[in-house]
């Protein structure tokens, strides 16, 4: 089975293996856990950082303390309306959604976000769901893989908990706040105004949520631990379950081991019996398996075992948990560098944030799998999570596509939160055989080159290996080598080397392991060969940025020169969002990437494939469109692993050139429109080429899908390139046409991008949800519902009471027959253009609402609920327009109970616009995603002046 279907059959596993009883299946058992995705079915509303009016009145409710357990109040109760909010799924990334603002953060891509805007730094997010009533008796919890930030959560309006970093994975045990057999309602705040780190970091809910329901005796989270050492051809495989009695009672049990090749065949097993554990404790259980002739991960072929980790008390299966782990061996040395599997590999990594164009922070699970498969393509074989852990399915996109991993702790620091927070990163990942490093931090200014530096690192590291002895622990210094963190870590990591000596630390340390962690820092904008500083655009040649960078060249040459050096990681692989060095606004997305923010190639790409692959590789630059520069000297370069490389302008032989280890070559042609063409010779013998020709305008739209079938499971997404050609089929490297899509069948767009640094386009188009209040109520008490004056919409009420000045109490039922309730509400001049809702709520047992004169509802029982009535444009109009309430009055069940006084709300929904990109020379990115249906999806791309294109993508 190759690597991607064991993704697919983990998924079925899980899928098989939750369901309560197994047909068919030989072992009549019942398997009880089940890990749910709750991904889907959210309501979302940004409230507000400081004013408790704006941030639906959380913590101003009677009793709503933190030291009263199911008062969460405001959208933080089960009973707050969310009807108006709008409807998303996870994973969702707030900030993305917002426009660019120069008073936003640069480091963070200027969206409108954080400290100046309040108003759009809070988001609330609601979820309800259902519990069956048998699941009682069951450990229940609700694991979040990741939210941006400092976010709040309750159940049921009960407080779970704070967890103050956005890349901190946690969960809560929610087993006895549910109402089984009922609703219950998940409702997250989370809080952007301060932020993490200096680059691009989301905002909101944009990792996957999940439902873990199991017995009370069970395996932990992240409970396994799967490690493995190879001997000639075998493998012993250490394998630690952590099993977690939540029940009152003691419980008896057994486990089994049970090793699985890809190919679901058992390959070892092992059962520990006779195991107790008492209420509320937890035990490791270790058994060694030993694989015969097991078949190896690596780079090149990742292959993944699983781990089946059995439960059994009296025959019944309690618990099952399935751990995808690889057999490898790593070891560093610190003359030679890194040995996988015995074997030395050079290092040729690459640091990335999480966000990708479009979509920003909140990545669906292929565009992981995308960008590793992007960065893999450059031969590309470590990537740096910098500077925090990743969401999970980046690593497991890493274990299936075989790419090594530094796992990256945000903070350094020794207190019990720091501590805390690299031992659940270690307990997450520790199974990814991709990980092959514990990084506990980075260019930590402040201590790195001092005694505190060398304290903290060295207890942090003797920390991380008391959890994981298994990996080697680095961190990544960009100052004070020879002194502080540099004198005490096992795997010195360089933050650019055009500053430093490694030779004599080297010297100096003769058993220390090194490596970069990051080098390069080279600025550049895909396609542009001259720069311009008034556009904020700079050449793609490769160069440094100054004196305390290297170009890449300069970089490559001194690792690959070094083989005591294990290798070097590039800032960065994707351009991100934020630090766009050496700009300002309006520059929002960096410059460091090898490819752009949606992965296309920058040049420099090309100069690593050359060295960093086995392929021949042939790459000339720039375009060869610089009309009016005819007879004018032009920079040409060939990125080549070839010996020799010859260029020829419109046939005609411009010499050839050999070419050194890990260099580049370069001529000065003079300009003239055609053909320029480069031809790569090994050992004489012509073996690549590349052309590059002058273009015409752009004449056609050109889209091409990178993945024509995808799965049609509501998540599965295609990323499509938009390019241009000109009448000859070419595609026009400088177009810049802005072009629009319009998509039909079961798939929608999710983002789009161009890697253009500058450009302030939206990534997405969503529907835009204003929320009118009704508030200001003002009443007059009447004899009867059925009134017609009170109601009408130029009635005067200038003279009547605020409403529910006077206690709904039993008395007040006595003397008042029925009530007119009152309220202005104000609509926008451009309400037409919106779908309104009236959203509804009881303030009378007995109730009809006239909305500028016209009834709408007629006598709604209060037993009716709530109620929802689409309002058409025709019975509204911009400016003030009046909602009257004739109802019977709502009375208090006791003294303390109170009675509801909020008549609803108004909702209007203005459909989001089409979606449209510019071309940034020549390229866009549009990424499309199924809606869950199987089917055709047809995605449209036009622009004024060029034939439209099409393309199809089946969903199955
Ligand atoms: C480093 C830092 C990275 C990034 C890079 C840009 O100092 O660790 O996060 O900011 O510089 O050159």
């Amino acid at each position: 089975m190759k690597s991607t279907h064991f993704f697919y059959f983990l998924i079925l596993f899980f899928a098989v293996f939750s369901e309560p009883t197994m047909a068919g299946n030989k072992e009549p058992l019942a398997v009880k856990r089940e890990h749910l995705s709750m991904d889907n079915d959210w309501r979302f509303a940004l409230g507000h950082a400081y004013d408790p009016s704006k941030d639906f009145y959380n913590g101003t409710g009677g009793f709503s303390y933190l030291a009263k357990t199911g008062y969460g109040d405001g959208a933080a109760s089960p009973e707050f309306d969310d009807r108006g909010w709008r409807k998303i799924n996870l994973p969702h990334d707030w900030a993305v959604e917002q426009p660019f603002s120069p008073k936003g953060t640069l480091s963070h891509g200027s969206k409108a976000i954080g400290r100046n805007f309040p108003e759009a730094s809070v988001g609330w997010y609601r979820k309800t769901f259902v519990v069956p009533a048998a699941d009682l008796g069951k450990h229940i919890s609700i694991a979040f893989d990741g939210v941006f930030r400092n976010s709040i959560v309750w159940i049921n309006g009960h407080y779970l908990g704070t967890e103050p970093s956005g890349y901190n994975s946690f969960e809560y045990d929610i087993s006895e706040y549910l109402n089984y057999g009922g609703n219950n309602v998940i409702a997250v705040r989370a809080d952007v105004t301060i932020e993490e780190g200096w680059f691009y970091e989301g905002a909101g809910i944009y990792r996957h949520v999940w439902l873990n329901k199991t017995d009370q005796l069970h395996i932990a989270t992240n409970g396994t631990f799967v490690t493995s050492q190879v001997k000639n051809n075998t493998a012993d495989v250490t394998a630690t379950a952590n099993i977690v009695n939540a029940d009152k009672e003691t419980r008896s049990f057994s486990i089994t081991q049970t090793i699985v090749d890809a190919d679901g065949k058992t390959l070892a097993t092992n059962k520990v019996t006779g195991l107790t554990l008492k209420p509320f404790s937890s035990q490791d259980v270790k058994s060694i398996l030993t694989v015969n002739d097991p078949r190896l991960w690596s780079i090149e072929t990742p292959y993944l075992h699983r781990l089946v980790t059995t439960v059994e008390e009296n025959g019944t299966v309690t618990d099952r948990y399935a751990t995808a782990f690889g057999i490898r061996t790593i070891r560093f040395d610190a003359n030679e560098g890194f040995f996988l599997n015995g074997k030395h590999v050079k290092i040729k990594g690459t640091n990335n944030h999480q966000d990708h164009a479009g979509v920003g922070a909140a990545l669906p699970d292929a565009l992981q799998e995308f960008r590793i498969r992007t960065l893999k393509s450059m031969g590309c074989n470590a990537y740096r999570c910098s500077h925090n852990p990743p969401t999970p399915e980046l690593l497991d996109a890493c274990d299936r596509l075989g790419m090594l991993v530094i796992d990256e702790n945000r903070l350094m620091g020794v207190a019990s939160t720091e501590l805390n927070d690299v031992k659940r990163m270690i307990l997450r990942d520790r199974n990814h055989p991709s990980i092959i490093s514990w990084s506990i931090g980075n260019e930590e200014w402040g201590i790195e080159g001092n005694i505190t530096g060398a304290r903290i690192a060295a207890t942090m590291q003797a920390f991380a290996k008391s959890i994981d002895s298994s990996r080697y622990i680095t961190a990544a210094i960009s100052g004070g080598i020879g002194n502080g963190i540099s004198t005490v870590i096992d795997v010195l990591g360089y933050n650019y080397v055009a500053t430093k000596n490694t030779d004599e630390q080297h010297k100096k340390y003769p058993n220390q392991f090194s490596w970069g962690t990051e080098e390069g820092s080279t600025v550049a904008s895909r396609g542009i060969y001259e720069d311009d500083m008034g556009k904020q655009q700079l050449v793609a040649y490769d160069r440094k940025q100054n004196d305390f960078f290297y170009s890449l060249e300069q970089g490559w040459k001194h690792y690959a020169a070094r083989p005591y050096l294990a290798g070097m990681f590039i800032w960065s692989g994707f351009d991100y969002r934020g630090e766009p060095t050496p700009f300002g606004w309006p520059s929002v997305v960096s410059y460091f990437g090898m490819v752009d923010a949606c992965g296309f190639p920058k040049d420099d790409y090309y100069y690593l494939k050359s060295w960093w692959t086995d392929q021949t590789v042939v790459h000339l630059l720039p375009h060869w469109n610089w009309q009016g520069k005819e007879g004018q000297e032009i920079r040409v370069c060939a990125y080549s692993n070839c010996d020799e490389v010859e260029l020829l302008l419109n046939k005609k032989s411009l010499g050839k050139k050999t070419m050194e280890p890990n260099g580049h070559l370069e001529w000065q042609v003079k300009y003239q429109p055609g053909t320029l063409e480069a031809i790569g010779y090994k050992k004489g013998v012509r073996v690549g080429q590349d052309v590059v020709k002058t273009t015409l305008l752009p004449t056609q739209v050109k889209l091409l899908a990178d993945r024509q079938v995808i799965k049609a499971d509501g998540r599965d997404i295609t990323v499509i390139t938009v390019q241009a050609t000109d009448k000859n089929k070419l595609n026009v490297p400088t177009a810049e046409n802005e072009i629009g899509f319009s998509i039909n069948g079961p798939g929608k767009i999710i983002g789009v991008g161009n890697g253009n640094q500058t450009s302030l386009e939206p990534d997405q188009y969503v529907e835009q949800i204003n929320l009118v209040n009704i508030s200001n109520l003002k009443e007059k008490f009447v004899e009867e519902l059925n009134v017609k004056t009170e109601v009408a919409a130029d009635y005067d009420d200038t003279g009547w009471q605020a409403a529910f000045k006077d206690t709904r109490d039993d008395e007040f039922g006595r003397k008042v027959k029925a009530i007119v309730y009152r309220a202005g509400f104000t609509m926008p001049a451009d309400f037409a253009t919106a779908t309104t809702t009236f959203f509804s709520k009881n303030i009378g047992k007995l109730q009809s609402i006239y909305i500028n004169g016209k009834e709408i509802g007629h006598e709604i029982k209060e037993s009716d609920g709530k109620q929802e009535f689409k309002l058409d444009a025709s019975l509204l109009h911009p400016g003030t327009n009046t909602i009257a309430i004739v109802a019977t009055p709502l009375l208090k069940a006791n003294i303390w109970a109170s009675v509801n006084t909020d008549p609803g709300l108004i909702q209007l929904v203005y459909p989001p616009a089409p979606y449209k990109r510019k071309l940034f020379n020549g390229y866009a990115q549009v990424i499309v995603q199924s809606t869950g249906q199987p089917g055709t999806i047809i995605l449209k791309a036009g622009s004024p002046g060029l034939k439209e294109s099409v393309v199809e993508i089946s969903t199955k």
